[in-house]
């Protein structure tokens, strides 16, 4: 290979490496995370439950819908508004199990030594529940 051709992959392997690192900045996403599935069948009692967890660990800062408006939610960091539209597709299933479970800290917190795996794979299908569809 050439040394021009070299440089030309090399650019645009950096620049889809820097692409993938910037959409899920400073959250830890394995490699294969926005694939993984729910080991879940989804149904209305589980987007039920996954109502009330939400209510109980999420609510205060990410409001009673999910709308990013709930009284600890931050002015300088504000917790996400769940329901945007683009976050069906930076957010796959896998993703948003990530990002629970993992948080994004100071403002998000990481979930995995308060919540179990089903718990955040219930609460998963309740986010999916109220993003609007795109
Ligand atoms: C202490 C406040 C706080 C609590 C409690 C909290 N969050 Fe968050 N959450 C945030 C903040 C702030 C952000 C935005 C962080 C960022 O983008 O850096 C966020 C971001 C997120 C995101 C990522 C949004 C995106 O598209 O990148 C998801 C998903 C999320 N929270 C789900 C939850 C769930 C589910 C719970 C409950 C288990 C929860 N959060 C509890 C503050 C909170």
């Amino acid at each position: 290979m050439s040394n021009t051709r070299f440089f030309a992959v090399a650019f645009v392997v950096a620049a889809l490496a820097a692409a993938h690192a910037a959409q899920y900045a400073g959250w830890t996403i394995p490699d294969g995370g926005k694939d993984e599935k729910s080991p879940l069948k989804p149904s209305a009692d589980l987007v039920k439950k996954g109502k009330g967890l939400f209510a109980s660990n999420c609510q205060k800062c990410h409001g009673p819908l999910g709308k990013g408006d709930g009284p600890d939610s931050s002015s300088s960091s504000p917790a996400a508004d769940l329901t945007d539209e683009f976050r069906t597709e930076l957010n796959p299933e896998g993703v948003l199990y990530y990002k629970i479970m993992n948080g994004h800290p100071p403002s998000m917190p990481a979930f995995k030594s308060t919540l179990t795996k089903t718990d955040a794979w219930t609460l998963v299908e309740y986010l999916k529940s109220i993003r609007a569809p795109s």
